[in-house]
């Protein structure tokens, strides 16, 4: 993507501009980003995409008093209120592994790196519908899709949130600002910008979503992949204390166990690129609900394109996909790295590929990660 382009998504900024002055610091409200936008899914297929097997969906009621009750999904047409009944709201995430347009749409946003992406989430509220005002730890792009929307919006200091209510509700919102959304227009906010929307009329947005790895997962999930040593002797090395003496308090953990523990620490961390495939591998990891159907038959291909639930990162020696790891360097990398950043190489570029780079491709081919280019 040409980051220097002036962008319609981006009010006329370029995507340089924007990650300088908007990105993580402070909110853009774009007129017609996307100009004449019509909604990628009716109601009707929204709703029915909220009662699947497989998809996240949440309901949210406001039942008066300022009292809300939130539901999970899926809903079947007859668990969700009636659509001439005020101030509910249907949330349908990830809407982008189940629908190539959703995907597609994404694909607008990619100035910003994949590995920051979340998914397509989209809203179906009715009059006066909303989640109510609150905060997000990550970035988002509002985006109008149907029907008009009105966000309050501050910077609130104050976080606290209201007790014993199912949602993530500020107890003392503060709006700064007030604009009213029509489809096509898009408003981004930073993490932790206080926003309330409440739909004028039935009304349908579109949250582009970004995740942020909080450290503690981060730690948590790498240390678990880099305990997961390759070259892992078959039989475990276990702590051994053939010179433990008798002990008076058997309560104590011994001194010896704790530098058996810093031991086993250390050699993970010691590992060249260990951190580095162990972070890629998570990144890369599809999301729980995410299937693949494998590729058909004669597997046969001329060119290929990323299936859209396909995750495809890389770094300087490795190439990450659905949580596997490959070390790669020279005509390969340089290939997979295209494949990553491009989701598709042309018949040009595998007749140039190794043998390797073909068989694995192939092999991704058979899985459903990778499909026929003409398949679109
Ligand atoms: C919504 O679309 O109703 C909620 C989106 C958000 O506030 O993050
Ligand atoms: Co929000």
């Amino acid at each position: 993507m040409d980051t220097n382009t002036p962008l319609a998504l981006l009010g006329g900024l370029t995507a340089s501009q924007f990650m300088r002055r908007h990105w993580h610091k402070k909110p853009l409200l774009v007129r017609q980003a996307i100009p004449g936008f019509k909604p990628l899914l009716n109601r009707a297929q929204l709703l029915s995409l909220a009662g699947a097997d497989g998809v996240e969906a949440r309901l949210i009621e406001q039942l008066g008093d300022g009292r809300w009750k939130l539901s999970h999904g899926p809903f079947p047409r007859r668990r969700l209120p009636s659509l001439t009944q005020p101030g509910w709201t249907a949330l349908v995430q990830g809407v982008d592994l189940h629908l190539q347009s959703a995907h597609e749409l994404l694909q607008q946003f990619r100035f910003v790196p994949d590995a920051r992406m979340d998914d397509l989430m989209i809203s179906f509220a009715t009059d006066q519908g909303g989640v109510g005002p609150h905060f997000d730890n990550y970035d988002v792009f509002l985006l109008q899709a149907h029907g008009r929307r009105r966000w309050r919006i501050g910077r609130q200091k104050n976080l606290a949130l209201q007790p014993d209510v199912p949602l993530k509700i500020l107890a003392q919102f503060e709006p700064e600002e007030e604009h009213v959304l029509e489809p096509g227009d898009m408003l981004y906010l930073p993490p932790k910008w206080a926003h309330d929307g409440v739909a004028e009329g039935e009304c349908m947005t579109y949250s582009i979503g970004f995740r942020s790895p909080a450290r503690d997962e981060l730690a948590r999930e790498l240390l678990l992949r880099m305990s997961d040593e390759p070259d892992e002797p078959e039989t475990p090395v276990v702590y051994k204390d053939a010179g433990q003496l008798a002990v008076e308090q058997p309560g104590a953990i011994p001194v010896e166990l704790h530098a058996f523990a810093r031991q086993a620490l250390e050699r993970a961390l010691a590992e060249p690129l260990a951190l580095e495939r162990a972070l890629g591998e998570y990144m890369s990891e599809p999301k729980p609900n995410v299937w693949f159907e494998h590729g058909d038959e004669r597997g046969m291909f001329e060119s290929v394109v990323l299936d859209r639930r396909t995750r495809m990162l890389y770094d300087a020696r490795h190439i990450f996909i659905n949580g596997e790891s490959y070390l790669a360097g020279g005509r390969d990398a340089t290939l997979m790295r295209k494949l990553a950043d491009t989701r598709s190489l042309s018949r040009a570029d595998l007749a140039r590929a190794s043998d390797d780079a073909l068989e694995l491709l192939s092999s991704w081919f058979d899985s459903g990660w990778v499909r026929a280019g003409d398949e679109g």
